[in-house]
């Protein structure tokens, strides 16, 4: 384990909802000058997509909003993530059920949906854009980069940083 902070974003197939938040959060760690501080990552609770670049929509989304998407790749949600990882965070409440049907006993995770952090709107779970049409996308940026800001403020008091 790293002397960071980890933080794991995580959706069902990892390459709409959770690497948008890996994008966006990882810009927020860096204009928060805390890279050295706070790592960034993100899997699917689904094996679909294992190795694929991100959605192309996500992506057209995130980048019309300056967010790089291009070192991304699908993954799985992992046994080794349990230990890893400080913060595990849902989009969903399916995605939310079924990373704690695998949490192994001896986790210390945080594990809990990434909107429960965002006060500012009434929305708990982040929408699947996958079979919707292209504004899903805009909408799912929208509640993650409110979100985002919302998670930074409480590692910054948590964690002193
Ligand atoms: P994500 O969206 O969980 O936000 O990455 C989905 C991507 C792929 C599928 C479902 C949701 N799929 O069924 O392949």
């Amino acid at each position: 384990m790293s002397g960071k902070l980890n933080v794991l974003f995580v959706c069902l197939g990892n390459i709409c909802r959770s690497p948008t938040a890996q994008a966006v959060f990882e810009m927020k760690v860096r204009q928060a000058f805390l890279s050295e501080f706070v790592s960034v990552d993100s899997c699917g609770t689904a094996a679909y997509h294992i190795n694929e670049p991100p959605d192309k929509r996500a992506v057209q989304a995130a980048n019309k909003r300056n967010y790089v998407m291009a070192h991304l790749r699908g993954r799985q949600l992992s046994e080794s993530d349990f230990l890893e990882f400080h913060y595990i965070l849902a989009m969903d409440k399916a995605n939310l059920e079924n990373i704690l049907l695998l949490k192994p006993k001896h986790c210390l995770a945080e594990i809990a949906l990434f909107l429960g952090f965002d006060n500012s709107n009434p929305e708990a779970e982040v929408p699947d854009p996958y079979y919707g049409a292209s504004d899903g996308f805009e909408r799912v940026l929208d509640l993650i980069e409110s979100a985002s800001d919302a998670f930074m403020i409480h590692i910054k008091k948590e964690h002193n940083l």
